[in-house]
């Protein structure tokens, strides 16, 4: 630590050009940190506006190969699908979420044959599958049943994975899931295929918007906070990252992004792996209405608070902003 001060320190030196600032600029944000959230409908030729994501749309599948070669020419490596399962087939059970058919699988494979040069997660819960809009199975008392969830949960990976997706993304927060879902893969001879571990995903009231966009909000009953975690806590967050890393996550993720970036730093520091933030509905929403209503330059604040993740510890961040932050790094 220098013992120098001012004035023979001036802090402001290094902030004098635009090309010092460049020079000193300790993160960077880059297309390639970016991983790119897409909500897919049933139809043909078919764009449904989300109210509540100013910006942001369903998509059908047959335009999906446009979509994915737009944002990979954006430099942007990943792309992760959300389905919006038709009313009719929303069971108790989830038994779509096992058609190989289904939306998801369909929506991987045309962006998999069409554009070979980026990634597709999947999301790995139940809750766009169910009647009630819980990530689980349900009891008679409305209590989610973890193992009995499960078991349900690695028949929807190994169908994603078929499907052709490269990184499958538990969302549930069941308890065991990554070791049975890795397991499985293996066994079935998917070596390859990454899990990217929702590990510290609360129960939070940023979700509202994503809710709609899959069609789950007016089913749930209830809430989520007997699996998701209570954002009173960081030190829980550690054993869970813990945990799942021990059964088989190759990446870790922490949600939602900004109220979080305590514990992104926290894991980043604790585990030395990759730590993914996924800046969530409420908060693009948060952004778009604030920017709206003339708080503040919309480019601006999705600049700064993708790169207030980066600063944090970040491997990279999911956000519905990904093409507009790509479109503004190139300049
Ligand atoms: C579902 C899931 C949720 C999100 C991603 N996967 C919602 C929830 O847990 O209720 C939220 C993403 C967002 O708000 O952008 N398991």
């Amino acid at each position: 630590m220098t013992t120098a001060s001012f004035p023979a320190i001036r802090m402001r030196r290094g902030r004098s050009s635009p090309w010092m600032r460049a020079m000193l600029a300790e993160h960077r944000l880059h297309p390639s940190d970016l991983i790119w959230p897409l909500f897919i409908c049933e139809g043909k030729d078919r764009e449904e506006p989300i109210a509540s994501l100013p910006g942001v749309s369903r998509w059908s599948v047959d335009l999906l190969a446009g979509k994915a070669r737009e944002v990979a020419a954006l430099g942007i490596p990943c792309i992760a699908l959300f389905p919006n399962t038709p009313n009719e087939l929303r069971t108790d059970d989830a038994s779509e979420a096992l058609n190989p058919d289904n939306l998801i699988c369909r929506a991987i494979r045309t962006i998999k044959d069409a554009v070979a040069e980026i990634g597709v997660l999947t999301d790995v819960a139940l809750d766009p599958y169910t009647s009630h809009g819980h990530d689980g199975i349900v009891d008679g008392r409305g209590t989610v049943l973890n193992d009995e969830t499960v078991k349900i949960l690695v028949d929807q990976a190994l169908v994603q994975a078929e499907a052709g997706a490269d990184i499958v993304a538990p969302s549930d927060m069941m308890d065991g899931r990554i070791g049975a879902i890795r397991q499985a893969l293996e066994r079935e001879g998917h070596i390859d295929i990454a899990i990217m571990a929702y590990a510290a995903k609360y129960a939070s009231a940023f979700y509202g918007p994503f809710r709609e966009a899959v069609g789950s909000l007016g089913r749930l009953k209830g809430d989520k906070r007997g699996y998701q975690m209570d954002s009173a806590n960081s030190d829980e967050a550690l054993r869970e990252v813990a945990l799942d890393l021990a059964e088989g996550a190759d990446f870790v993720m922490v949600k939602p992004g900004l109220p979080y970036l305590d514990v992104i730093r926290r894991v980043r520091d604790r585990f030395e792996v990759p730590t993914f933030a996924y800046q969530v509905s409420g908060e693009y929403a948060m952004i778009e209405h604030a920017a709206a209503a003339g708080a503040g330059d919309r480019d601006s604040l999705i600049l700064e608070t993708l790169l207030a993740f980066k600063r944090a510890g970040a491997s990279g961040v999911l956000t519905y902003h990904a093409p507009d932050a790509a479109r503004l790094i190139a300049g």
